[in-house]
């Protein structure tokens, strides 16, 4: 086991926003519900904005327990915010209101996370 907490630190990654795209067939799931282009859409808000694992990593996952027919499980860590029913198109708001309003400034180089 290596522990990379200070170099990540050092790298400036603050957060992590955490997609579930899981897939399966007994049960709703994220995939059905959009769970990859949810993922896509917080991957492109971040780039955007120069912050995709300059700051921010993005991992999609498995079930984080918040299964819906009508939208995709989305939590974001260390900041303890968690997400259900989210769809693409809730995602700008979803990161500017747990980024914080400086996040929306695309010309803005200092890291915005809250919490
Ligand atoms: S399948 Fe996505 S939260 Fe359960």
């Amino acid at each position: 086991m290596d522990r990379r907490t200070e170099q990540m630190h050092e790298r400036g990654v603050s957060a992590t926003v955490l997609v579930c795209t899981n897939d399966r067939t007994e049960y709703a799931a994220c995939a059905a519900v959009d769970g990859v282009d949810v993922a896509d859409a917080v991957r492109d808000w971040l780039r955007e904005r120069d912050r995709y694992w300059s700051e921010v990593a993005v991992a999609e996952t498995s079930c984080l327990g918040m299964c819906s027919e009508d939208g995709v499980a989305v939590v974001v860590q260390p900041n303890d915010e968690w997400f259900a029913e989210v769809t693409v198109g809730d995602v700008p708001t979803l990161m500017a209101e747990t980024f914080g309003a400086a996040a929306d400034d695309t010309t803005a180089t200092e890291p915005t996370t809250t919490g």
